[in-house]
């Protein structure tokens, strides 16, 4: 359990695009005077956010976080004091934009068109790396409850803080076009899903890489299988890694399904590489059939033959019986936990790598 002040940070910097939306009270024209009260305000939120503060390991890893993103914005409220600039509502240069009851949000470029809907990539008012947004409109207002869904369960998966929050999309609004399309602002991923990893590696990437990416996706499911949700439609376009920091996304939750004995829900999608069989015999969801996918699109990354499982004969044997335990057809003989998974990946890593280093990955 996270506290509830360190909680609220969290929150609320998870909203924030620019410094003025953290220090949005604080006003005055004195830049001294000006400088001090942001100062002031700063430092009673820097008390909460500090990680020493909190022993517990998971308050701890998420005072990190709220600490990084809590300096990131300070500095860029002092910076834009010094230039003058704090609170500037100038013209923006792009021409295309869509404004919320929130703010103004710029498009920049089309990052991704799929069959349901388009991702574009823009910026909010401010200039800095927070203000970077992504925005995904539905191609048609019948597939509103897709995105809808998308809406639903990534806020259900963000509820409350937890070190588990930074490997899932941020949603900072939602609009509807006047089509009655349903748009959705998320913060930009500095990152890249395997798609794009695998045209920059034609021949998959090294095995040490592909197991902390594969155990990153585990512990995201593991923790979202807890609360009821299986994904649904895991494929390489939806695993995004952000190399500096090995961190990993499971993004588009468009397909979730939500307690499906008590719901009653089926799967939303069929994929004909990634889905599991019983998605195409219309049997009921269970979290392995996301294990299934995720094993298949690691499979994929490490250079591998989705059909055949057939995997580059450089991928220790050990790591490779494990991968193909999670693609098996039966539901029942395939890996069934996801946290277990995680667990059991741990201790193969240590047996075939020895003790865990850090290795850069480059894009
Ligand atoms: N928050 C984000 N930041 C950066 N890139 C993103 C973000 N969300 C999505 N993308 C990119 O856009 C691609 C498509 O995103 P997503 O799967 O959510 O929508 P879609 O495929 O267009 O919709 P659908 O699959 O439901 O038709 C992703 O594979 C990824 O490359
Ligand atoms: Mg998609």
């Amino acid at each position: 359990m996270i506290n509830k002040d360190l909680d609220d940070l969290y929150q609320k910097l998870a909203q924030c695009v620019c410094a003025e939306d953290l220090f949005i009270k604080i006003k005055s024209k004195n830049a001294e005077t000006f400088t001090k009260k942001i100062k002031e305000h700063y430092r009673k939120l820097a008390k909460i956010a500090h990680p020493d503060r909190y022993q517990d390991a998971e308050e701890k890893e998420v005072a990190e976080e709220a600490f990084i993103a809590l300096n990131r914005l300070y500095n860029s409220a002092l910076q834009k004091i010094s230039d003058g600039t704090y609170g500037d509502k100038a013209d923006d240069s792009s021409s295309f934009f869509i404004e919320t009851a929130k703010r103004p949000y710029f498009i920049d470029e089309t990052i991704a068109e799929g069959d349901l809907a388009t991702v574009y990539g823009g910026h909010c008012r401010g200039g800095e790396d927070a203000g970077q947004v992504a925005i995904k409109v539905a191609e048609d207002a019948e597939d509103n409850d897709l995105l809808k869904c998308e809406l639903r369960i990534v806020k259900l998966l963000h509820a409350e803080a937890s070190t588990y929050s930074k490997h899932l999309p941020v949603i900072l609004d939602e609009f509807k076009t006047t089509e009655g399309q349903v748009g959705i602002v998320m913060r930009k991923i500095d990152g890249y899903d395997l798609y794009s990893i695998r045209d920059k590696y034609p021949q998959g990437i090294p095995q040490n890489h592909v197991i902390w990416i594969f155990r990153r996706v585990l512990s995201i499911l593991g923790y979202a299988h807890s609360k009821g949700i299986i994904h649904g439609n895991i494929e390489p376009a939806h695993i995004m890694v952000r190399p500096h920091d090995h961190n990993v996304y499971l993004i588009d939750w468009c397909y979730a399904i939500y307690k499906p004995a008590t719901t009653g829900q089926g799967f939303k999608c069929l994929n004909e590489d990634y889905s599991a069989p019983e998605v195409s015999e219309r049997k009921p969801p269970i979290p392995a059939s996301d294990l299934y996918s995720l094993g298949k699109c690691m499979v994929y990354l490490l250079g591998g033959d989705i059909n055949t499982l057939e995997m580059p004969a450089s991928v220790d044997d050990k790591i490779q019986r494990f991968i193909k335990f999670f693609c098996r057809s039966s539901p029942l003989q395939r890996a069934q936990d996801a946290w277990q998974m995680y667990g059991e990946l741990d201790r193969l890593r240590k047996e075939v790598f020895g003790s865990h280093k850090f290795i850069e990955f480059i894009m």
